[in-house]
């Protein structure tokens, strides 16, 4: 028998056994499109500045930023430090981060603006050393997404292994195209000069911490896995509730709706972490494979029985933290008579052995009641309760909560007897804090991203043909919702801070409980 100090080899119960990282990084080169925008500013900068705080940036290193403004680089620093959130400026190290990051400005149309980027690009790895390593991060709207690719294609940017050059990668984020056709156009227009193990679609919900410990939970665990089938699972419930409103992005957003902003990617990326097969290996093209089955075996939305399968909502005036605010039609740069939904709930059926039978309702709306993002596993109840004649009631069925936000925890509800002379049972809980005990660090999305990026691990991206897949099952649903002659009939209003309109009340009640 296996003694706790050969299970643990520092001789301690739950040592971590971490691989992550143990790898040294490739120099490179990032250069970012879109330097002078929000995301930049919000999200990529500080994300690379805590990975050099953390001494997690590969070394050498440069950061190229390139927009269409006129900037030298002390300005370009300048303007990071004025819209970044957090307080760069006033962090020791970052002057020292700072002689890292440069400032071209490009016309994003016009090719001899590349050829001198270029140009700057070559003389600064061989002043830097940076073995001619290249990730160029497109942080600007999806429609520029193609001319930038087809110019850095057209200027040999793309090429990996020759003249001087060493690899070459290139970043993009959702939306990745509005409809199937246009997904297809965008990923051959990409294609023209980068090859698939090139491209890095980013969903920030697969970086996040507990979406990768579901997989974890699932297949490290011998436990587990022989009830995750239709014999033992009721229902799944996969839910991201906002109390965010629309914001400032009303003219994406008004266009979008949350069935592309959020069910295309989020929602389902969370349904194939859920439903699929245990991969072979920890590989990345083995773990999207299996992803991209799961999606071939999504129900289509035409098929017989699922009339009743989608309900659309849309927030109207209400209260958020006690604040009044406005419906959604009254938003800055929302149309007055908008139909654009701002929640969705979605029964979906996978057809196989697994999960036939099991609906799993997919959830996500803005200007709900709180922020709350996770996945319930409801299990069946006891075939026969023995109780039933002493306590006249059903026996609560267990349940297996993985929360995202606010809490990073895992739960298990099981029924348990209150104290007590008499057969009384209540539900308790089991319950997994994902930070306690962790002395790891801890990296945000972005910081994830970046780095597996650097790394050349596609794992935690979307591959084209799930891209593909997931906008194959989406546009039958986008048409019900969009074209269909009863729109305005079929959207429900709802009451900003409440948990959606009153057609999903019940099930919301019970999954956020
Ligand atoms: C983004 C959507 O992809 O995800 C936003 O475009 C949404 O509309 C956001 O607010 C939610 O992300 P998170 O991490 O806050 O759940």
């Amino acid at each position: 028998m296996e003694k706790l100090e050969d299970i643990y080899e520092d001789g301690s119960i739950g040592a971590p056994s971490c691989s992550l990282f143990a790898e040294k990084l490739e120099p490179c080169q990032l250069v970012i499109f879109g330097a002078t925008g929000d995301l930049t500013a919000r999200k990529l900068i500080p994300a690379l500045f805590a990975l050099f705080v953390d001494e997690n940036l590969p070394k050498p290193c440069s950061i190229i930023g390139c927009g269409r403004t006129v900037l030298d680089n002390d300005g370009f620093r300048q303007l990071l430090v004025k819209n970044s959130p957090v307080d760069l400026a006033g962090h020791p190290r970052w002057r020292e981060f700072v002689s890292l990051l440069h400032y071209r400005a490009i016309q994003y149309d016009a090719l001899h603006t590349y050829e001198e980027l270029a140009v700057f690009l070559k003389e600064l790895d061989k002043r830097v050393g940076t073995d001619g390593n290249t990730i160029f991060d497109l942080a600007v709207p999806p429609d520029l997404y193609p001319l930038i690719s087809a110019k850095l294609v057209e200027v040999g940017l793309s090429l990996e292994n020759e003249e001087g050059r060493g690899w070459s990668r290139i970043i993009i984020e959702k939306p990745f195209g509005r409809d199937l056709a246009s997904a297809k156009i965008l990923d051959a227009a990409l294609h023209r000069g980068f090859s698939e193990q090139q491209i890095f679609r980013i969903d920030h919900y697969l970086a996040k911490e507990t979406v990768q410990n579901t997989m974890i939970f699932r297949f490290a665990n011998s436990i587990f896995e022989p009830l995750w089938n239709r014999d033992h699972i009721e229902y799944v419930g996969i839910v991201s509730a906002e109390e965010l409103g629309v914001g400032s992005r009303a003219g994406y957003y008004d266009q979008a709706g949350v069935l592309r902003d959020m069910f295309q990617n989020h929602m389902l990326q969370l349904l194939a972490i859920i439903g699929m097969e245990p991969p072979a290996g920890f590989i990345s093209e083995l773990i999207r494979d299996e992803k991209t089955k799961l999606l071939r075996c999504l129900r289509p939305f035409a098929a017989p029985g699922q009339e009743d399968a989608l309900i659309l909502g849309q927030y109207g005036a209400g209260k958020i933290q006690g604040r009044d605010v406005p419906g959604y039609r009254r938003e800055n740069g929302v149309r007055g008579n908008s139909l654009t939904p701002t929640f969705a709930l979605l029964r979906v059926h996978l057809d196989n052995w697994r999960w036939q039978g099991v609906p799993f309702y997919l959830i996500s709306g803005k200007r709900m009641a709180r922020k709350d993002t996770r996945l319930v596993i409801q299990f069946k109840e006891v075939p026969h309760s023995m109780f039933r004649e002493v306590i006249g009631d059903k026996v609560g069925a267990n349940r297996l909560n993985f929360g995202i936000f606010p809490e990073e925890e895992i739960n298990l509800s099981f029924q348990a007897k209150v104290p007590g002379p008499r057969i009384c049972l209540r539900t308790t809980k089991l319950g997994f804090k994902y930070y306690d005990d962790s002395a790891g660090p801890v990296l945000r999305a972005y910081e994830k991203v970046l780095l597996d990026c650097m790394r050349g691990e596609q794992m935690f991206f979307w591959r084209q043909d799930g891209v593909e897949l997931a906008w194959e099952f989406l546009e039958p649903v986008l048409e019900s919702c969009e074209m269909c002659g009863e729109r305005e009939e079929r959207l429900k209003f709802y009451e900003a801070g409440s948990w959606g309109p009153e057609e999903v009340r019940g099930l919301m009640n019970i999954l956020m409980a």
